[in-house]
């Protein structure tokens, strides 16, 4: 038979007292954006990006926690080391990308428009004369700022998406721009039928990306490596599957 090896010698083996506390990296997330980041009934965040980095996390050895985080302030956080992570399906920009660092990107994505069923509009161009409601800072606001002019009172800032499109329910605006997969989910899960969404070749490809402080290359390495494994290993495809269908 097989001989027994001898007893690992416990005296030089070192104590899990003295192993260092693994790290959890914060996550932060503005959790009203169906269906990328949102509160449950029980307060629990969930959704695709949160789906998304878990196994990110999983797949780089890192442990993560998520906090919701307003839009609003959320990149401030990083500086302030408050956040370690940020993942609100934020659009990789040029200029964001002056002051935060972004991994590789991770979904695809452009402006989309909800407006009511029985509306006229056929194009962005059409939303030039009419009142439009975007979440302050988006890209969103960005487009709408260059068509209506950045300081036109019929552009009208939200905190949140939601609340936007809470104005567009009340009949305060006659549009809503906002990323394609929150609108999509809005005009799908609103009752009644009562609003539509209208696309524009004119809106630009944009591109979701990761969030860290400028300059932690260390944490971003572990992010990409994470996101190309989970992309090899067809995790993604079934997180993809799962918010978004086949
Ligand atoms: N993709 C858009 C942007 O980066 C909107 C993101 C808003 N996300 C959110 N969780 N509120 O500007």
């Amino acid at each position: 038979g097989r001989t027994e090896a001898p007893a690992a010698p416990t005296a030089s083996a070192p104590t899990p007292a003295a192993a260092p506390a693994a790290r959890i990296y914060t996550v932060g997330t503005d959790a009203v954006y169906a269906p990328f980041e949102f509160q449950n009934e029980r307060g629990e965040i969930q959704g695709f990006d949160i789906d998304l980095v878990k196994a990110v996390a999983q797949r780089a050895g890192i442990e993560v926690k998520f906090v919701n985080t307003p839009w609003e302030g959320m990149f401030n956080t990083l500086a302030q080391g408050d956040r370690d992570i940020l993942v609100s399906a934020i659009t990789i920009t040029p200029e964001r990308a002056q002051t935060m660092d972004f991994s590789a990107p991770y979904f695809d994505a452009r402006q989309l428009i909800a407006v009511p069923a029985a509306s006229k509009v056929q194009r962005f161009a059409d939303l030039k004369p009419l009142r439009v409601a975007v979440q302050t800072g988006t890209t969103g606001d960005e487009v709408v700022s260059q068509l209506l002019g950045k300081t036109n009172p019929r552009l009208k800032r939200f905190e949140s998406t939601p609340l936007a499109l809470q104005e567009l329910d009340a009949g305060g605006v006659d549009a809503v721009v906002a990323d394609n997969g929150v609108i999509a989910h809005y005009v799908a899960h609103h009752p009644g039928a009562r609003f539509k969404s209208v696309e524009d070749p004119s809106f630009i490809p944009e591109q979701y990306g990761l969030v860290v402080k400028k300059g932690n290359a260390a944490l971003l390495a572990q992010l990409n490596d994470g996101l190309v494994k989970l992309l090899a290993d067809g995790g993604y495809a079934e997180i993809h599957t799962r918010w978004f269908g086949a």
